[in-house]
């Protein structure tokens, strides 16, 4: 595995691979985990030279946020993208990627307005603006993101269609542990008893789920389930559980499609996202 460390080199070296090989990118923020590497295998499938980035992104985190103890460790991530046979392991400084008098943010409209857009401000400004960068830096034809950060995903498809970047954005399923919850670098902030409780995220939004495909229509009493069944397992503190309509992401009153199950939940300091797509089978096109 090739390790570049500048955007100069990696931008020379994608430059020449792009014209004739099929690169597959994986951008992550390391302290890298069984989720991360299940997207690796899937760029490695679907490509000739798989490229994965680390790069804990200032700009996606805000001011109150835990940029400086975001969990980071270098050579543990090495060993793991070796083992998986990553061929490029891109890790820029925050000083070569963001120079100083950097002032272009990528803004994709209408993303602060539900899920965790709403409510992290500027977050997902900062996720567009680092991943159009990475985009052109490392030059890949396709790049894997997880559905765990479903909101993600749906806006880096929004800003690859509006901007007309040749890139095919896959969406790879959620990993989750033994007990339901979602594998995520955060997990190791929980104590053993918030561990504990936090597999009832999974728990409550396939109990929604179920609600739905019984035939509940009403969001809001879909919400009041799965906020009683966290709130009567657990003292965790809920930030939102929502109904979103799974394309466009707007609130949605009554279920009448396929809509996103997805909540933000503190387990003490730590803060854990979660979310499931229900296609109830009363809406599937036969
Ligand atoms: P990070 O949290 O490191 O996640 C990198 C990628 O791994 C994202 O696409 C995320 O959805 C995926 N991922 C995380 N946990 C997963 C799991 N349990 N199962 C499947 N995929 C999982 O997301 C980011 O970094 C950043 O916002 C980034 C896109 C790198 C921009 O800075």
């Amino acid at each position: 595995m090739e390790i570049i460390t500048t955007v100069k080199n990696m931008q020379t070296l994608s430059g020449k691979l792009h014209k004739n090989r099929y690169i597959g990118f994986v951008p992550t923020m390391g302290f890298l985990h069984r989720g991360h590497l299940s997207l690796v295998d899937r760029a490695r499938s679907m490509s000739d030279i798989v490229v994965v980035s680390i790069f804990v992104n200032p700009k996606q985190f805000g001011p109150s946020e835990d940029i400086k103890t975001y969990p980071r460790d270098f050579e543990h991530d090495r060993r793991l993208l070796e083992e998986v046979e990553c061929d490029i392991l891109f890790y820029p400084d925050v000083g070569d990627f963001y120079p100083q008098g950097y002032s272009t943010n990528v803004e994709v409209e209408g993303f602060d307005t539900t899920l965790c857009g709403a409510r992290r401000h500027g977050h997902m400004r900062g996720v567009a603006t680092v991943c159009m960068k990475l985009f052109n830096i490392v030059r890949p034809q396709l790049a894997v993101f997880g559905e765990k950060d479903y909101q993600q995903v749906i806006m880096i498809k929004k800003m690859v269609s509006d901007t007309n970047l040749d890139i095919e954005i896959v969406t790879s399923p959620t990993v989750r542990e033994d007990d339901g919850l979602a594998v995520s670098s955060r997990n190791i902030y929980l104590n053993n008893r918030e561990r504990k409780d936090a597999a009832v995220l999974y728990q409550a939004l396939l109990f929604g789920k179920k609600l739905i495909e019984e035939g509940e229509n009403d969001a809001y009493k879909v919400v009041k389930a799965i906020q009683n069944m966290i709130e009567k397992k657990t003292t965790a503190r809920i930030e939102y559980i929502e109904v979103v309509d799974s394309q466009n992401l707007k609130l949605v009153e009554r279920i009448e499609g396929p809509v996103l199950l997805a909540l933000a939940v503190y387990f003490g300091r730590t803060r854990l996202i979660d979310s499931i797509v229900v296609i109830p089978e009363r809406f599937q096109r036969r």
